[in-house]
């Protein structure tokens, strides 16, 4: 590493300390308790024995890799009951899985929003505090895209502008209301894409989130397997 790069590394770590935003990782030597408030694992799922078992279960049936990309020998018959049974529980049309909440958050709008907004002239309006993986896709997408104080929606967006946001927002707890969004929803031409990542499995009468409860106001939502669902991987 040249010097300057070495300067600019420390400096940037100096600010980060002075301003006390240094993080450092924790070692976890055991499992999770689920009352651990630290933790995403909101409903224990990640020890529950029988998500154990099945995931043991598929690892004797299936190999611990994918073996490919989903396009080649990498989607199988539990990838295609897991897409439809998301959907019948959550009232979608259709599904793909991807690796990571990140993943299915960025892939989202780098493809679809992107394609759309071109071939249309849209934009998107996004909450000040969605996920970094929703700012990173915007960013890369190259598509314009405009701000909106958080938990507000926005007033003026135009058919074929899309609204980015999260239901409930996992730093401070706070959450959209979803008798409110389904008013802004019903007067308002915009495309709403909803990152459920933290209201999947906690909301609703049977955890079926925001999604399950808002699936005629979503065009696009986003879930991931790696909070209360006790897991890892995510659906769009
Ligand atoms: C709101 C939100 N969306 C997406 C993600 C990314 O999910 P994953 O950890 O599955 O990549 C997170 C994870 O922190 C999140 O909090």
């Amino acid at each position: 590493m040249n010097n300057s790069n070495r300067h600019f590394i420390t400096t940037r770590l100096e600010q980060r300390r002075d301003s006390n935003l240094y993080r450092t990782q924790q070692v976890r030597t055991a499992s999770v308790r689920p009352a651990q408030l630290s933790s995403n694992d909101y409903l224990g799922l990640a020890q529950h024995p029988r998500v154990k078992a099945a995931a043991q279960q598929a690892i004797d049936n299936w190999g611990v890799g994918s073996t490919g990309s989903p396009l080649l020998s990498g989607y199988t018959q539990l990838h295609q009951q897991l897409e439809e049974t998301l959907c019948d529980w959550l009232g979608f049309e259709d599904a793909i899985l991807f690796n990571t909440g990140f993943a299915a958050n960025h892939g989202a709008i780098t493809c679809l929003l992107q394609a759309h907004c071109q071939a249309q002239g849209g934009r998107i309006y996004a909450d000040r505090l969605i996920h970094a993986s929703m700012v990173e896709g915007m960013l890369n997408s190259g598509i314009r895209f405009k701000r909106v104080p958080h938990l507000t929606w926005p007033s003026t967006a135009q058919t074929h502008d899309w609204f980015i946001s999260e239901s409930i927002y996992s730093m401070d707890g706070d959450r959209l209301s979803i008798a409110q969004s389904r008013d802004f929803t019903e007067q308002s031409p915009v495309q709403w894409l909803l990152d459920d990542a933290h209201g999947i499995g906690v909301i609703g009468e049977h955890g079926e989130g925001y999604l399950g409860q808002l699936n005629q106001q979503v065009k696009l939502g986003t879930i991931t397997f790696g909070k209360a669902l006790g897991a890892s991987g995510a659906a769009l």
